[in-house]
């Protein structure tokens, strides 16, 4: 998509974000956070202050259309090369393959940070998320069952991982 940009998110963007992190909150199990969350909570986790790891704002011309990120997958130094990814696009735009562009761009920006491995962590229920990560080559790794617990159902996660290329 010509028009489509992804910039490091800035501190002017997070109450845009957050109004769409909350939305998918209270009206989805796209995401296991049960309540909205406040911006200093959301502040926290999205400015964590790592070069690797950094949230991206989603630009379709001058409107805001949605974010990603790519975080740290575990702790641990022997993870230091796998990241887990993640994007939410505003309800009006997706669906219309701007996925596909964002998980390109973010694979690049981790091939640039020495990152192997990523891995999209995706609630069962998601079937356009489950889509998008098949049709971008990613490879159904893990499947936890009945993990989730939210609106009254126990919710399976089904992990996506992609190799990227040296
Ligand atoms: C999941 C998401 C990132 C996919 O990105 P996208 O740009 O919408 O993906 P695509 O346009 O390539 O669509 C992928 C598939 O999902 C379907 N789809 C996308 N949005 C849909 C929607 N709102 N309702 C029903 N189907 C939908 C598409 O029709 C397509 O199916 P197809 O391959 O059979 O044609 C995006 O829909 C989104 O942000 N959803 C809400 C938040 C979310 O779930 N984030 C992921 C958390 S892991």
């Amino acid at each position: 998509m010509d028009d489509l940009s992804l910039q490091p998110a800035a501190e002017n963007d997070l109450a845009a974000m957050l109004e769409l992190y909350n939305f998918y909150i209270i009206n989805t199990t796209a995401t296991f956070d049960h309540g909205q969350i406040t911006p200093e909570e959301f502040r926290q986790r999205i400015f964590i202050g790592h070069e690797k790891y950094k949230t991206y704002i989603i630009r379709l011309g001058n409107d805001t259309v949605g974010f990603c990120f790519l975080t740290q997958y575990r702790k641990k130094a022997a993870y230091d090369r796998t990241a887990e990814i993640g994007l939410y696009l505003k309800p009006d735009f997706t669906g219309k393959n701007i996925g596909d562009d964002t998980v390109i761009f973010l694979e690049k920006v981790a091939i640039s940070k020495g990152i192997r491995v990523i891995i999209a962590s995706i609630s069962g229920e998601n079937t356009a998320s489950i889509k998008l990560f098949q049709k971008m080559g990613y490879e159904r790794c893990a499947h936890y069952r009945q993990v989730g617990e939210k609106f009254g159902r126990f919710i399976d996660v089904i992990d996506y991982e992609k190799i990227l290329p040296d």
